[in-house]
């Protein structure tokens, strides 16, 4: 089995599927920007250097020249901006799993749209937009309040909620470089992920978790320490709507072999109401949350899933982890961690990770990163005790700099 994979080294996560590859008998040709770096080499048999995402044509080219008579079985990527290049070159080898068609359903977030409405799916009420006016008609079509996003967007970049014509013209400047927006009717509901690993289509293991607060207000307002709860077991009537969402999303758009991540809204009635869904993981800690969760190796079995088409994962779902990002109070360097001692007494075996920048760090710009400065891991086998220790993390831990 030889697998090409691209972006083997960034985002933090992807070296650990490298290792899964690994693990499960792949022989792993990389491919990314510049040399290989020296973390990752010793699990690669081969490198492509490629421009990148941002010469998608080029990279397709020299990736499927340098891949073509070398007997590659499979072309992964599990980073957003790479995964049609990867289904191109997949295209271009004729070697099996989704087409960039299929993979485009995944990133562009209109079409996205579109094609879970046909397979049955809640969807938010939705319109395209480039210029100015169609972005005012489509507002007042759909009703404010409405979000505005980047059709191909990521990480809650340059989205909001508009409230009225004057709000939305006062963000004109700042989508001025956006190509293509999308506009939605505004969904109140409590805001969970449905994460997946698939084979053929089908959901071998599933996992849900809900962020306090919405990304959109915890990636606008500096002073919140978001916070994720990955349930120990997402087969619970309240999550059920989700889970039967995630399903139908996820096989409407053609999801084949891989990860999926769905983010959706959980509304006051119960329903459940689509945000987005992507084909690769789910960022920041949501795999180790998973397998924290679930006592799992994600990392491998989407590895074994990818390449052997199997599945050998025995989920124990014995835990709710809870997970609070810190962001520092002040600019420059970490001066002082406040709460952490009382924290690491109180709660003892129950903090299952620590990893906030030590004093002397410089903080992380709060708008770029999605780890903050930081975070503090928390597992229990009850829920309410999982929340009372993130409710204490977000109010009692404090990093101060300056
Ligand atoms: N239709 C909507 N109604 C309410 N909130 C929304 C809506 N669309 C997006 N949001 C909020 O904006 C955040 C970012 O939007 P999303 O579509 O997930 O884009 P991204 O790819 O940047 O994560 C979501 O996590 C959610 O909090
Ligand atoms: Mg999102």
């Amino acid at each position: 089995m030889r697998v090409a994979y691209v972006q083997p080294a960034y985002p933090q996560e992807m070296p650990r599927f490298l290792r899964g590859l690994v693990e499960v008998g792949a022989e792993v040709i990389g491919a990314g920007e510049g040399p290989p770096p020296d973390a990752i080499r010793p699990m690669l048999s081969g490198w492509v250097e490629i421009p990148g995402y941002t010469r998608e044509d080029e990279s397709v080219d020299i990736l499927a020249r340098a891949l073509d008579g070398r007997g590659v079985d499979r072309v992964e990527s599990l980073w957003e901006p790479t995964v049609i290049l990867a289904a191109r070159v997949r295209e271009r080898l004729e070697l099996p799993g989704m087409s960039a068609d299929t993979v485009l359903g995944f990133r562009d977030k209109q079409l996205m749209k579109e094609r879970a409405l046909a397979a049955g799916a809640r969807v938010p009420r939705s319109r395209r937009a480039t210029t100015a006016a169609q972005l005012r008609a489509a507002a007042q079509e759909l009703g404010f309040p409405v979000v505005v996003k980047p059709i191909a967007g990521a990480g809650t970049a340059t989205t909001w909620r508009v409230d009225d014509l004057a709000g939305l013209d006062a963000r004109l400047p700042a989508l001025a470089q956006v190509a293509e927006v999308s506009v939605e009717e505004f969904v109140v509901g409590d805001e969970h992920t449905y994460d997946a690993l698939c084979i053929d289509g089908v959901a071998v293991l599933e996992s849900v978790t809900r962020y306090y607060p919405p990304p959109l207000i915890a990636r606008n307002e500096e002073w919140i320490s978001p916070a994720q709860m990955t349930y120990r077991n997402p087969y619970v009537a309240p999550l059920m709507p989700g889970i039967a969402l995630g399903r139908r999303v996820s096989q409407g758009l053609g999801m084949q072999t891989g990860i999926v991540h769905m983010e959706w809204f959980r509304t006051a009635r119960g329903e459940a109401v689509l945000g987005e869904i992507a084909c690769r993981p789910g960022g920041s800690k949501l795999m180790d949350m998973w397998n924290l969760a679930q006592d799992m190796d994600i990392y491998r079995e989407w590895a074994r899933a990818a390449c052997w088409r199997s599945f050998e994962g025995v989920p124990q779902r014995a835990h709710h982890v809870g997970v609070v990002f810190k962001r520092a109070r002040g600019q420059g360097r970490i001066r002082a961690v406040h709460g952490l001692e009382r924290l690491r007494a109180e709660l003892g075996a129950s903090i299952v990770e620590e990893a906030l920048l030590p004093v002397g760090a410089p903080r992380r710009d709060w708008k770029q990163t999605l780890l903050s400065d930081g975070w503090i891991t928390v597992r229990d086998p009850d829920h309410d005790r999982c929340r009372w220790m993130m409710e204490r993390v977000v109010r009692e831990l404090q990093l101060d700099a300056g």
